[in-house]
């Protein structure tokens, strides 16, 4: 089944702001969370059935930092502290993938920083 693809831009943001400023992402732009805990970026991810499904995340980190982040679905802990380690450019975009559990129809994907750094800047999710 091919991906489907949910690009940050169009999720629900809080504290963070849709930029276009470093090449290389897709769609119209990516979302550069705030640098604290707690922001996050949330996606409407549709599931024709209920079962296990591989999250990826495209982003970059332009710095030699890992920025994890815990991801939710449906307001539950699926994946607690997903590393999204240095890319080694803000323009130098990789994925991070995590297998959860989607319920069928409409699910509230959630990736939030859990460090005072936020973020990475958050192109897309392929689901
Ligand atoms: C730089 C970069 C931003 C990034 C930020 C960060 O300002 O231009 O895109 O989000 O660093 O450290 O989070
Ligand atoms: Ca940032
Ligand atoms: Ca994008």
């Amino acid at each position: 089944l091919a991906a489907t693809t949910y690009q940050a831009e169009s999720a629900t943001i809080s504290h963070g702001l849709v930029e276009s400023n470093h090449s290389g992402y897709t769609g119209s732009g990516f979302v550069n969370y705030d640098n604290e805990t707690g922001s996050y970026v949330e996606f409407s991810a549709t599931a024709p059935a209920a079962g296990s499904a591989t999250l990826t995340f495209r982003y970059a980190n332009g710095t030699t930092t890992n920025r994890p982040m815990t991801i939710t679905v449906n307001g539950v802990t699926a994946t607690t502290n997903l590393a999204f380690p240095g890319t080694g450019a803000w323009t130098t975009w990789q994925t991070a993938t995590t297998t959860v559990t989607l319920a069928a129809g409409t699910n509230r994907v959630r990736a939030t920083a859990t460090t005072s750094n936020g973020g990475p800047n958050l192109d897309k999710l392929d689901v």
